[in-house]
């Protein structure tokens, strides 16, 4: 079976399953934005991500795994999904994408992609969100397979960041530097991010970026910055420090989110 064949197994699937047959927008929500799904609108149903065909429930402590349809003001539906793969679970790039690929599969003309990561600018402080202007791969892979030559020059679409900013005008923006992880960067991997022209340190987003690109979606993506990255910080990182951050940031991020979602809603219906 296709990748392509697979997200549209699962597309109909949720859309057996939530009685929804169109989700406008889709967002995944990576650590600190775990409540945005509240703020957008109404659940109308949520759903174990391993219930859903190529899902697999999260392993990792602080991730949820589960896709829900929200019912946004508007009367539109997004797709929220709470159960990312990441590059370095070892499951393959496919694994990866597939929740774009299925949020492509529903309909949706918009990707939201969140993370939580490490921040270069001396400016940022732990618990800041910040827009992604660009990035920089550094996973040495890529979700594309074949001679399929996709443009992304304007990724993170300028249209989508202005919106954003509509709605929070403080919102600072940077270059996304996916790298494979598990393990976090060294101080000397972090001082190259910041040489090849890198703000944030990461481990999910550029390759998901990628393949909802090639299904031809609209991405805007939103980096929570946890911590500094490594060497820029006192002492060690570690996960939990990690996750506090998030969860620290979490109210504020809810509303933050909901609203910039509800704000393309209501760009793309007028
Ligand atoms: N590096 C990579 N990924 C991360 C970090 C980091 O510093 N913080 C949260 N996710």
């Amino acid at each position: 079976m296709t990748p392509a064949d697979l997200a549209k197994e699962a597309a109909d699937a949720l859309a057996t399953r939530t009685g929804i047959h169109r989700h406008a927008i889709a967002v995944t929500l990576g650590s600190g934005w775990k409540t945005a799904a509240d703020h957008i609108g109404e659940t109308v149903a949520e759903i174990p991500a391993n219930e859903i065909p190529g899902f697999t429930a999260s392993g990792i402590p602080g991730h949820s795994g589960t896709l829900r349809s929200v019912r946004a003001q508007n009367g539109e539906h997004v797709l929220v999904i709470g159960a990312r793969t990441h590059y370095y679970e070892g499951k393959g790039v496919a694994a990866v994408v597939h929740g774009v690929r299925t949020a492509a599969a529903a309909g949706a003309h918009t990707m939201v992609l969140t993370n939580g990561a490490g921040g270069l600018k001396p400016t940022w402080t732990p618990g800041q969100p910040v827009l992604i202007s660009d990035h920089i791969n550094l996973t040495g892979t890529s979700p594309i397979i074949g001679a399929n030559f996709i443009d992304l020059t304007d990724l993170y679409t300028n249209k989508l960041r202005a919106i954003a900013r509509q709605v929070a005008p403080d919102l600072d923006e940077g270059v996304y530097t996916q790298l494979s992880g598990p393990h976090y960067e060294t101080p000397a991997e972090v001082r190259m991010v910041r040489a090849i022209g890198g703000d944030i340190v990461g481990m999910s987003t550029a390759l998901e970026a990628i393949a909802a690109r090639e299904a031809g979606l609209d991405v805007l993506g939103l980096s929570l910055i946890t911590n500094l990255a490594a060497g820029l910080q006192e002492g060690a990182l570690n996960h939990q420090e990690v996750l506090e951050a998030g969860h620290a940031a979490e109210q504020r991020l809810g509303p933050l989110l909901a609203e910039i979602i509800t704000g393309i809603l209501n760009e793309e219906q007028a």
